[in-house]
């Protein structure tokens, strides 16, 4: 999974540590080990109250701290520091074992790790810094993950639960604005279903679980079955759509489905965002694989939203209050890469955009492992 994570605190790749040790020797041993890594800067306090002014002036990677202090002790360091530094990992120093019970309920309420002074060497103080940075990272991006999901399904549920109610109790009596209210509601149950189908595939893809279709098929008539399937719309809307493809047909061997899923998203997307001129969709044979594209003359992506636009629920720009799950770019990543394949885009704002991917002509089981499983069809030659 892959979505927003927390600010990148540290551009320089410079790990800043902030050590909390009253013990001379031992902060020494600390310094020591560290100083040979040229990636770890260290800041060496020897009170809570010293720590708290440093987190207050400045972001630390992580913290290192015994858990015996002259103005604190167990627990209430940990408190303490999390407290000002939520986002902090922390990782505790105890004296001895018969203090590891501090320790353990410090990792019940968030701390990273804890060592045994005397029982670690230099390698596992630095290993042991390093995993606690990651975990720390993937429990932030889950955090936000979490936030973000439930706000995604309460907006429709409180959409649904106001329509509902407002039939319910007899506040809405015109037949004409009952039937209103119960599309409104109708559509809250599509977006909450497709938003879940959605997230669940999202999940089996990454876990490398989802059944993959493989089978041979011709890309020249995927394509055209999509502009079967979109040129009215495209029309509809004043649009006009062009489709190159090379002459000679195209044969992959893909999950067809899964690749009209992200022709059909990339498309729908270059629909909501285009007013006028053109839908254009491209495939080029490049011998091994093959390099295709939409591209539109709509409102364009501003540079600094290209980079977020593949992750969870990503909106950018002024597009933010077109509707959508914002979870369509992420499907089409995993995807493609599920295949080998990769997709990026470019546009400039104003200028339009065009979503490119490549796929190889032939993925590799090893790729899409589900799919010797679910797949009944053979493999190219
Ligand atoms: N062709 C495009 N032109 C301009 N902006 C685009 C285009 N395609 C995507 N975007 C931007 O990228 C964001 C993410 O697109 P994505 O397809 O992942 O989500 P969505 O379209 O908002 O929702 P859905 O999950 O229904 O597809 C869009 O909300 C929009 O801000
Ligand atoms: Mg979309």
């Amino acid at each position: 999974m892959q979505p927003n994570a927390a600010p990148e605190k540290n551009p320089t790749n410079r790990i800043n540590v902030l050590l909390l040790e009253d013990d001379e020797v031992d902060a020494k041993w600390v310094q020591r080990a560290l100083k040979d890594s040229p990636t770890f800067r260290l800041t060496s306090v020897g009170t809570v109250a010293a720590a708290l002014e440093c987190l207050k002036s400045r972001d630390f990677d992580v913290i290192l701290s015994d858990l015996h202090l002259p103005d604190g002790s167990g627990l209430d360091i940990f408190n303490a520091l999390i407290k000002q530094s939520p986002q902090a990992p922390v990782v505790l120093l105890t004296g001895s074992i018969l203090n590891e019970h501090h320790a353990m309920e410090a990792i019940h309420q968030g701390a990273q790790d804890y060592l045994i002074k005397g029982q670690v060497d230099q390698r596992a103080l630095i290993q042991a810094l390093n995993y606690a940075m990651e975990r720390n990272k993937l429990m932030l991006m889950r955090d936000h993950f979490v936030h973000v999901v439930s706000h995604e399904l309460k907006n429709p549920l409180n959409a649904l639960q106001l329509s509902i109610t407002m039939v319910k109790d007899g506040i809405i009596v015109d037949a004409k604005e009952k039937k209103e209210a119960l599309q409104v509601a109708l559509n809250s149950i599509g977006r909450l279903v497709r938003t879940t189908q959605t997230l669940l595939d999202l999940a089996s893809m990454e876990s490398r679980k989802y059944s993959f279709q493989q089978a041979n098929f011709s890309l020249n008539a995927l394509i055209e079955e999509m502009k079967q399937l979109f040129h009215r719309e495209i029309e509809g809307k004043g649009l006009s759509l062009k489709t190159i493809v090379p002459d000679r047909d195209v044969e992959i061997f893909a999950d067809r489905d899964q690749l009209a899923r992200v022709f059909t998203n990339l498309i729908h997307n270059a629909l909501k965002f285009t007013q006028k001129g053109q839908i254009s969709i491209r495939a080029d044979d490049q011998e091994d694989s093959i390099r295709c594209s939409v591209a539109d003359t709509g409102t364009g992506i501003a540079p600094e939203d290209i980079p977020k636009l593949f992750r969870r629920f990503s909106r950018t720009g002024k597009t933010n209050t077109t509707q959508g799950t914002g979870l369509g770019l992420s499907i089409c990543r995993e995807i493609l890469e599920a295949h080998q394949g990769r997709i990026w885009a470019e546009s400039a704002p104003g200028a339009g955009a065009c979503f490119i991917f490549t796929i190889p002509k032939a993925a590799t089981p090893a790729a899409v492992p589900a799919a010797s499983e679910g797949s009944t069809h053979a493999r190219p030659a």
